[in-house]
């Protein structure tokens, strides 16, 4: 019998296609969030489990004895239990390289539209607002020449730096690991500490996973340090700051606007930068192109047909469970 196969959002067909030459394969129709008691029913009986956004967690393993393979189609990961996987030697693969270019397109529209007020002025002309050339209208903040600060320095932050290269901006990131001095110089990047990259930068975009130790990294401290006319980029995940205290220190003008794709309690926002003009929201969109969501589907069927067919894809997340001696280490370990 063909192992079975279960994917949580209705992805191109020629994703679809490809498992479906392998594997016995359901889809769930909605492109919604499955509620966890349903996602953990499908599963029952399935050997491999794609997943965009989806969260899988604990109970969701348990109710599924089978299952050996978790594939995501995003980068990003922090909606599947890893722990849990990797203590079921379940393997799990991401996919990044596909989608760092379109995010950072994205993150360099948010703050091209925040400075320069975009959005703003279409719902100026939409709403009949327009009636002559002004001086004074719609003032918003240069570009080019300003300082962008990099929060991150992966593939997402040196694809944005990249770009930020064709506006004459200065660069600097910080990140937990400072990067080859090489890599520095080829993307005209500085790396500062943390408070020098809040206290310079213009524009501080933020590009690092979501991990215990990047949630909530932003908070009022640190929008203390930040410039008055700094903004905001945040096309990471929205947990890294405190919802909260960003609208806080945007009532108190502690900086001057932001960018936004991610959010602390999605799809909930919070209801204050709903009515804030300086503030440019989109609904976590940034890998939302047609090629790059081809792409991210195809790799993480091709990731999860790899996995069933006992291959090891590219990007395992928890390479441990390949360990084969985890195990006879820790209690060999545990004898001596
Ligand atoms: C996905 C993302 O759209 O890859 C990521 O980490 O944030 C997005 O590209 C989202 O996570 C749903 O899979």
């Amino acid at each position: 019998m063909k192992p079975k196969v279960f994917v949580t959002r209705p992805l191109p067909a020629q994703a679809i296609e490809m498992l479906g030459a392998r594997f016995q394969v359901e889809v769930h129709p909605q492109d919604s969030p499955m509620p966890r008691e349903e996602l953990a029913a499908a599963c029952r009986e399935v050997d491999g489990l794609l997943v965009a956004g989806t969260r899988v967690t604990e109970e969701v393993l348990s109710a599924a004895p089978k299952l050996r393979a978790i594939s995501a189609a995003s980068v990003g990961y922090d909606n599947i239990d890893v722990a849990a996987c990797t203590a079921r030697r379940i393997p799990v693969t991401n996919a990044p390289g596909v989608l760092e270019e379109t995010t950072a397109d994205l993150t360099f529209a948010l703050l091209l539209a925040v400075a320069r007020r975009v959005p703003e002025g279409d719902r100026y002309i939409r709403e009949g607002r327009w009636h002559e050339w002004q001086w004074g209208l719609l003032h918003g903040a240069d570009i080019h020449h300003k300082t962008l600060g990099l929060y991150g320095f992966g593939s997402i932050g040196r694809a944005v730096a990249r770009r930020a290269r064709g506006f004459s901006m200065r660069i600097l990131y910080y990140a937990r690991h400072r990067v080859a001095e090489a890599i520095e110089r080829d993307f005209e990047a500085h790396y500062v500490d943390r408070e020098t990259l809040l206290r310079e930068s213009d524009f501080v975009s933020l590009h690092v996973p979501l991990t215990a130790e990047t949630t909530h990294a932003f908070r009022a401290p640190e929008f203390n340090l930040m410039k008055p006319s700094a903004f905001l980029i945040n096309a990471s995940r929205g947990k890294v700051v405190d919802e909260e205290a960003l609208v806080e220190a945007l009532e108190k003008k502690q900086i001057a606007g932001a960018g936004l794709d991610v959010f602390e309690r999605e799809p909930k926002v919070h209801p204050k930068l709903l009515t804030m003009p300086n503030v440019v929201l989109v609904p976590h969109v940034g890998s939302a192109t047609s090629e790059t969501r081809l792409k991210m589907a195809m790799l993480a069927a091709e990731s999860l047909i790899a996995l069933l067919e006992g291959r090891r894809p590219p990007n395992v997340v928890n390479p441990e469970v390949y360990e084969e001696t985890l195990n006879t280490k820790a209690r060999r370990h545990k004898d001596a």
